[in-house]
């Protein structure tokens, strides 16, 4: 069976395409030669992972899916969560994804200053259309603590200040394998194949 990713990024293909396995072909929207923005405009990530799903659903009216990641922190009520890429800012105000990341988690790191719980969760939301316009929501949590130093090299956006429960490593310390065993994002897609390899309401 073929299912279009509504992404734009060839690195979150390819890692998907790996966790789902060969009896699901993904189709990227490069493959559909789609290079028009998606719309993501909501306040949750339940909501621009379902405008963005929609969106796809809409144009090829195919079984699609899209996906959503926040960063939520106790003691922020939740922030940066739907916000986490543009907490510090529009990317124009920094160049470069490292750029800002760095930015971000200065900022993230500030607005802690003082706090006492550090506690933090990282949540995915994919929402999936079948061919018949079916919507289905699934999620991912890897729960752990914002350190104060940024410790490790790997990863992207806030992984040197994310320490997942149970590790005294942070995720940019982690081999990408470790990290993609326990991470929110596999949490979230394993609960997907689950749902599509028992092949209800396709
Ligand atoms: P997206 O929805 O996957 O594009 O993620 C939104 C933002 O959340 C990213 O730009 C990052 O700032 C942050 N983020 C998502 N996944 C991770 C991760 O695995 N590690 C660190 N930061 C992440």
């Amino acid at each position: 069976m073929d299912i279009i990713f509504a992404t734009q990024n060839p690195h979150k293909l390819q890692e998907i395409q790996a966790l789902l396995g060969e009896s699901f072909k993904l189709v990227s929207l490069k493959d559909l030669d789609f290079k028009e923005d998606i719309p993501e405009n909501q306040e949750t990530l339940e909501g621009n992972a379902l405008e963005k799903a929609r969106f796809i659903f809409k144009r090829f009216k195919k079984a699609c899916f899209a996906d959503d990641t926040g960063l939520e922190v106790k003691a922020l009520h939740g922030a940066p969560g739907v916000y986490s890429a543009r907490y510090a800012g529009p990317l124009s105000d920094f160049g470069t994804e490292q750029n800002r990341s760095a930015a971000n988690i200065r900022k993230l790191l500030s607005e802690l200053n003082g706090k006492k719980d550090y506690s933090a969760q990282f949540r995915t939301v994919i929402a999936f259309i079948n061919e018949e316009g079916r919507e289905h929501l699934f999620e991912g949590i890897v729960k752990g603590t914002i350190i104060q130093d940024l410790r490790g090299q790997g990863g992207f956006g806030y992984d040197p200040v994310f320490a997942p429960e149970g590790f005294d490593l942070t995720f940019a310390e982690m081999p990408l394998s470790e990290k993609n065993k326990i991470s929110h994002r596999a949490r979230a897609f394993h609960n997907f194949r689950e749902f599509l390899f028992k092949g209800n309401n396709l």
